[in-house]
C-alpha cells in the first residue's frame, strides 16, 4: 500500500507529528514490488517499530517504507537448542515473551527493549548484560534497487556495542527476518548488576526465561517511562567510552564515578554524566530529560524538532565542560 503525504504520529515512539511525503507499507513479500522508481525519492527510510527514529522536521521529504511482515518460525530443534527465524515486522518483545513461555534461553534479559525485529539487528541492541549477537545466528536482506536477496551471518555484521554494519549502510537493504539460536538448558544471566542485586534484595528464585523477562520487565518499568503514555526512544546518548588515562583524571575528581571495563577503553554512563550536569528532572518547553533515567529525552506532548536538537545541544555542551566527554547520538535523527 502506497500512502502520500501520511502522518507519522503513530509510528514513532517520540510521538513527533510528522507528514512524510511517499510511505509504503510491506507486510509480505509481493508488496516489496511497490518499492520501485516511482515510489522512491532521493531520501528513503525504513521505519522499523520507530522508536529510535526521531523526526525532527514537521514534513519528510522523501519516501518511508514500513515494514510489517510477521512471523516465528522455527527452523530446527534439537535436545538442547532451538533455531528460529523472526520476521522483521514482529514487535521484538513478542518474540522475547513467545521464546520464554516456550522455556528457550537466550533473550531474556532483552525483555521490554521496544522496536521491531528488524531494528533489533541494525543496532545490536544490549540490556541487562546480554546483547543480540549473542544469540543472531543470520539474517535475510532484500535490496529493492538491486532486486536482490542477500543472506548475512553474524560476522558479517561487525556487530560492536550498538553497532552493526546496517548503520552506515549507505545502500538500501531491507531486513526481512533474522535466525536466532536459543538454548533449551538453563542459562541464567545475572552478569549485570542491576539483576543480580535485585535477585539477592529480593530472595528471588529465576529458573525459567519468563522469570528473568517479569524481573527484567519489572526493572525497566520502573525506571523507562511508557512511550504510550511519555513519548520517547529510550537512551537518547550512547554510554561514551573513554582511555584510561582520561578515565584516571575524570575518577580522581569524580570519585562516584560508573565505570566498566571495555575492550577499548572505559565506558561510562552517559545517565550518570548527564544528571551531574543537573539535567535529570528538568524540562525545557515541550522536551525534557526523564527523572527516573537522565539519559532518556522525553516529549511531554508537542515537542518539536528543533527543541530536540537544542536541548541535546545543551547537554552535549555541557558534558563537555564538566568532563571533557563527547556524547555521541543513540537516536537516529532524521532530517
Ligand atoms: N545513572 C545515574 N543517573 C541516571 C541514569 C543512570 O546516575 O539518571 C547511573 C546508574 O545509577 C548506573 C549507571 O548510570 O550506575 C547505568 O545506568 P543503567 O543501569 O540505568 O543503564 P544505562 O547505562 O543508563 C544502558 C542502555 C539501556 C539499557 C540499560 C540496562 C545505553 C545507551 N543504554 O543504560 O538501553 O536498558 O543499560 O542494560 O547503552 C536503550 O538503548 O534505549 C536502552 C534503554
Amino acid at each position: 500500500m502506497i500512502y502520500s503525504n501520511y502522518n507519522l504520529k503513530s509510528l514513532n515512539s517520540f510521538g513527533l507529528d510528522t507528514y512524510a511525503k511517499t510511505f509504503i507499507f510491506i507486510d509480505k513479500e509481493n508488496d516489496l514490488l511497490d518499492i520501485n522508481d516511482t515510489s522512491l525519492s532521493e531520501k528513503n527510510i525504513i521505519l522499523g517499530g520507530g522508536s529510535n527514529t526521531v523526526f525532527v522536521n514537521d514534513y519528510f521529504d522523501g519516501t518511508i517504507i514500513s515494514i510489517r511482515n510477521k512471523g516465528i518460525n522455527i527452523v530446527q530443534e534439537g535436545d538442547d537448542f532451538v533455531i528460529l527465524d523472526a520476521f522483521s515486522g514482529e514487535v521484538w518483545n513478542d518474540v522475547v515473551s513467545f521464546c520464554a513461555k516456550k522455556g528457550w534461553w537466550g533473550i531474556e534479559n532483552l525483555a521490554a527493549v521496544f522496536g521491531n525485529v528488524g531494528a533489533v539487528a541494525v543496532q545490536n541492541i544490549g540490556a541487562y548484560g546480554a546483547e543480540l549477537r549473542d544469540c543472531f545466528m543470520e539474517c535475510l536482506t532484500y535490496n529493492p534497487l538491486k532486486k536482490e536477496w542477500k543472506t548475512y551471518v553474524n560476522e558479517d555484521l561487525n556487530f560492536g556495542y550498538r553497532y552493526s554494519i546496517f548503520k552506515n549502510q549507505k545502500e538500501l537493504e531491507i531486513i526481512w527476518k533474522i535466525r536466532l539460536r536459543l538454548s533449551k538448558t538453563m542459562k541464567i544471566n545475572n552478569s549485570y548488576a542491576a539483576i543480580n542485586n535485585k535477585i539477592i534484595e529480593e530472595n528471588l528464585n529465576i529458573s525459567t526465561p519468563l522469570d528473568m523477562v517479569n524481573l527484567v520487565t519489572k526493572i525497566r518499568n520502573s525506571k523507562l517511562p511508557d512511550p504510550k503514555v511519555l513519548g520517547n526512544c529510550g537512551s537518547f546518548f550512547k554510554n561514551p567510552i573513554v582511555s584510561e588515562s582520561h578515565f584516571e583524571l575524570l575518577k580522581k575528581k569524580f570519585s562516584s564515578i560508573p565505570s566498566y571495563e571495555v575492550e577499548n577503553g572505559v565506558k561510562l554512563a552517559a545517565g550518570w554524566l548527564i544528571e551531574q550536569c543537573g539535567w535529570k528532572g528538568k524540562r525545557v518547553g515541550n522536551v525534557g530529560m526523564h527523572n527516573k533515567q537522565a539519559l532518556i529525552m522525553v516529549n511531554y506532548g508537542n515537542a518539536k524538532g528543533e527543541e530536540i536538537l537544542n536541548l541535546a545541544y545543551e547537554i552535549e555542551k555541557s558534558v563537555k565542560n564538566k568532563f571533557n566527554v563527547e556524547l555521541e547520538k543513540e537516536v537516529h535523527i532524521i532530517l
